[in-house]
């Protein structure tokens, strides 16, 4: 069986660092390791009208940025299909019959659906298109037969929604649509980054982001503002590194050979984190250091954005590109999907005739 990958984001603003080592990360090196037969990468346009239906210019706003965020990481038009997810029809006809494979309340029951209907105050009035979403998230993922998809720990019940209705519908129509695999990050702190105010979850309204398009002044200035540890007030003072997010951001960045460049006294992570301990470490030393370790990976990804800034119609022509192929590929599977469903009445000549023989005399 070939190995495709589809993933996907949101483009309700730039991506940040959470997204960087969540997932982004993770999709330039599978792309770039060649174990892939094809690699799909969406930009979510229309589920991000799910919750943003009175917002279309945010969602078109961002568009480009996401493009660049992408491209500037490393994903490669020549190695990964790039697309815009609304300018692929198809996806709306398969979600369509999926609709008819999942009940209300398993919908109900997602727990992303939930934290976001909190999180958006949906209670008492959630757009039906929103509710739906992870059914319109597995015809993304199906569309293209994806075997693995690399995301964020949060989009785990969406892949979990999918594999249910691929086997659904494979059982009730016969084997058509494969079952994909999530791809989660191995790294600990890279499932979730923080906030730089230490809150789980980084957004956009709450400030606590960093963008991977910030330039160095504003990184700095970000860094030197994190949470740490609140009963870390002297340098003396032992501290904590659990819950410290300057500790959470360099187990998810720093790398070994990074403290012979930086931080010498220091072979290691565990090192630093046990003087931090002990006492007499102060933040601001640490916040440096993450500084210097951040820098070394946006850099060169802060380069590339700015190369690809002054060629923006080449960016849409990327996306245009992509979305034709894109498009190819879920008409396929959309075929093959309606063949399955038996709702092929014209191309099925067996279908005419015995129709005619039912009439005949
Ligand atoms: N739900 C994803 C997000 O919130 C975006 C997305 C849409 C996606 N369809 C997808 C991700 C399919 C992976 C696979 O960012």
């Amino acid at each position: 069986m070939k190995k495709i990958i589809l993933t996907g984001d949101r483009p309700t603003g730039k991506l940040h660092v959470g997204h960087y080592v969540g997932s982004l990360k993770r999709r330039v090196e599978l792309q770039n390791s060649g174990e892939f037969d094809q690699i799909n990468i969406m930009i979510a346009d229309a589920q991000a009208l799910t919750d943003n239906a009175d917002n279309p210019e945010k969602v078109r706003q961002n568009i480009i940025e996401v493009a660049l965020d992408y491209m500037s990481c490393g994903l490669d038009p020549e190695k990964s299909t790039l697309f815009i997810q609304s300018q692929i029809p198809e996806l709306c006809e398969l979600a369509f019959y999926y609709m008819n494979l999942v009940t209300v309340s398993r919908l109900q029951r997602n727990p992303t659906v939930k934290t976001e209907i909190k999180m958006r105050n949906f209670e008492t009035s959630i757009p039906v298109g929103f509710f739906t979403y992870p059914i319109s998230q597995a015809s993304d993922i199906t569309a293209f037969k994806a075997t693995t998809v690399p995301v964020g720990e949060d989009q785990m019940p969406m892949v979990e929604q999918t594999r249910e209705i691929v086997h659904k519908f494979n059982s009730v129509y016969g084997e058509t649509l494969v079952e994909p695999e999530i791809l989660l990050p191995t790294n600990q702190a890279c499932l979730r980054l923080p906030g730089t105010d230490g809150k789980a979850k980084m957004s956009k309204s709450l400030g606590n982001c960093i963008y991977l398009s910030d330039d160095s002044d504003t990184i700095k200035k970000k860094i030197m503002g994190m949470y740490t540890d609140p009963d870390h007030i002297k340098v003396s003072d032992p501290g904590k590194v659990e819950g410290n997010t300057v500790f959470t951001y360099l187990d998810a960045f720093c790398k070994p050979e990074q403290f012979e460049r930086y931080l010498p006294d220091y072979a290691n992570l565990d090192e630093l984190k046990d003087h931090y301990k002990r006492g007499g470490l102060g933040d601001v030393k640490v916040k440096r250091f993450l500084n210097s370790v951040l820098e070394e990976e946006l850099e060169p990804i802060r380069q590339r954005r700015k190369e690809l800034e002054k060629d923006i119609p080449y960016i849409y022509e990327v996306l245009k590109k992509g979305s034709e192929t894109a498009r190819e590929r879920a008409a396929q599977t959309l075929s093959e999907v309606k063949n399955a469903m038996k709702i092929n009445y014209f191309d099925d000549t067996e279908l005419i005739k015995a129709q005619s023989e039912k009439y005949k005399g």
